[in-house]
């Protein structure tokens, strides 16, 4: 279970040592690292009293245990490196190669060797990663980041007509530093998962010794998840085409990835129906009037219009519909449930597994959309009202969505229930908004 978890807490350190000691890459490249690290900080963790920084005991392969560091374990500590609070929170952000930092010194090897340090690259770079991971699910619990930065600025365009009149990155240069590429980096380092390397085995075994009811709310939840991605992989064109033609090479690089990762959950679902239930019956059943209304129309028709009307007002209504209702409201708390349901049941492993990419990728795309709803109305605050209308007629929606899946059982298996549905989802839905409205 994913929840939020403040950088740097006590829980985010327990969280980066169980992402280190479930990370194959740890596993794989740190085996010869057989000692304690201190990660220091050079300006101090201001809120910690005597902390200096991180103190991590590592063990072939495995992280024993990480806690603050004082000045005291500095004595018999072999290898420290130190950097300034905001580089270590953006190594982390953004999981870029740490040995590239100690090379140009905005890290420095306060005691230990260089050699060695060298030679553990691939080690120190899993190491951060695992750290980052911790804190994908965090991104967009953070304040969103402005994009008002001039070199965000996307450029001149003439349109189909007249051509190209400049490319970014032989003028300005890529912003390697804005947030779209930052998810970017992301996506590359997190985002790879095979769907169709995911084992379902187990899964197969355990579909046999399911109820008949059990097996049709699976199927009937799986049935919304996979048109869901469908619908989500279908429709993101018209919102590429539309950064593309305003030369945001950033966030379309992005975009990208995004597409990529919505093509693979379509994917993972597909196979989980066609090999665990062993059966591509019609589902369309189990897509009711709510859900039709969302999946099959508004999400079309909000995206779709983008072909025809660019205006900001339409990018927004494209984005709200898109990334705040269907994929921050229905598919987060849908996902979360589920994962959930499968974890406290002991279930389905295989598609626990994909559950849980599919949770992280799509904390990306979240956070993309608010991003790009945050640019839109900081551009033109006209348009809050727009926001606020828009979102809360489309939230009715999906709470409907919701209601609509409870409705046909009186008894819901797993422990599944609506209460906490809705109000995970209207919890997500209100610090959103709140987010973005406030700032
Ligand atoms: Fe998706
Ligand atoms: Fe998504």
């Amino acid at each position: 279970m994913e929840t939020v978890i403040t950088l740097f807490s006590p829980e985010w350190m327990n969280a980066w040592q169980a992402s280190i000691n479930s990370s194959s890459e740890y596993k794989n490249h740190g085996r010869k690292w057989k000692e304690p690290l201190i990660l220091k900080f050079s300006d101090g963790l201001p809120e910690i009293e005597n902390c200096t920084g991180f103190w991590l005991d590592l063990s072939e392969g495995t992280c024993r245990e990480i806690r603050y560091a004082n000045q005291e374990d500095e004595k018999d500590t072999p290898t420290i490196l130190s950097a300034e609070y905001e580089v270590w929170q953006n190594l982390i952000k953004t999981g870029k190669d740490p040995l590239f930092l100690l090379m140009k010194g905005t890290i420095s090897l306060e005691k230990g060797s260089l050699l060695k340090l060298t030679s553990q690259r691939k080690a120190a770079k899993a190491l951060l990663q695992a750290a980052s991971s911790v804190i994908e699910f965090d991104s967009e619990s953070e304040s969103v980041p402005q994009a008002s930065d001039k070199k965000e600025q996307a450029v001149k365009t003439n349109g189909s007509k007249g051509g190209r009149s400049e490319f970014k990155t032989t003028t300005q240069g890529l912003d390697f530093d804005s947030f779209p590429m930052q998810l970017f980096q992301k996506a590359k380092q997190l985002g790879i998962w095979n769907p169709s390397e995911i084992d379902f085995s187990k899964d197969k075994e355990q579909w046999g010794n399911f109820t008949d009811l059990e097996k049709t709310v699976l199927m009937h939840l799986t049935g919304m998840f996979v048109a869901g991605e469908e619908a989500v992989t279908l429709d993101l064109l018209p919102l590429i085409m539309t950064v593309a033609e305003e030369g945001r090479i950033e966030e379309e690089m992005f975009l990208t990835s995004f597409l990529w990762e919505e093509a693979k959950h379509t994917e993972f679902f597909a196979r989980f129906l066609k090999e665990v239930t062993g059966q591509q019956i019609n589902m369309e059943h189990f897509h009711g009037p709510a859900y039709k209304a969302l999946f099959y129309q508004e999400l079309h028709e909000a995206l779709e219009r983008l072909k025809r009307d660019r205006s900001p007002e339409s990018q927004l209504k494209a984005s709200i519909t898109y990334n705040m209702i269907v994929e921050g409201t229905l598919a987060e708390t849908g996902y979360e449930a589920y994962y959930r349901m499968l974890t406290e049941n002991d279930m389905l492993p295989g598609l626990r597994e994909g559950v849980g990419h599919l949770k992280r990728d799509e904390s990306r795309h979240i956070a993309f959309g608010l991003y790009f709803i945050k640019r839109l109305v900081a551009t033109n605050p006209e348009l809050q009202d727009v926001l606020e209308n828009e979102a809360g007629r489309l939230l009715d929606k999906a709470i409907d969505v919701v209601n609509e899946i409870f409705e046909p059982y009186p008894e819901m298996p797993f422990g599944l229930d609506k209460g906490w549905y809705i109000e995970y989802a209207s919890n997500q839905f209100s610090k959103r908004i709140a987010k973005l409205l406030s700032e």
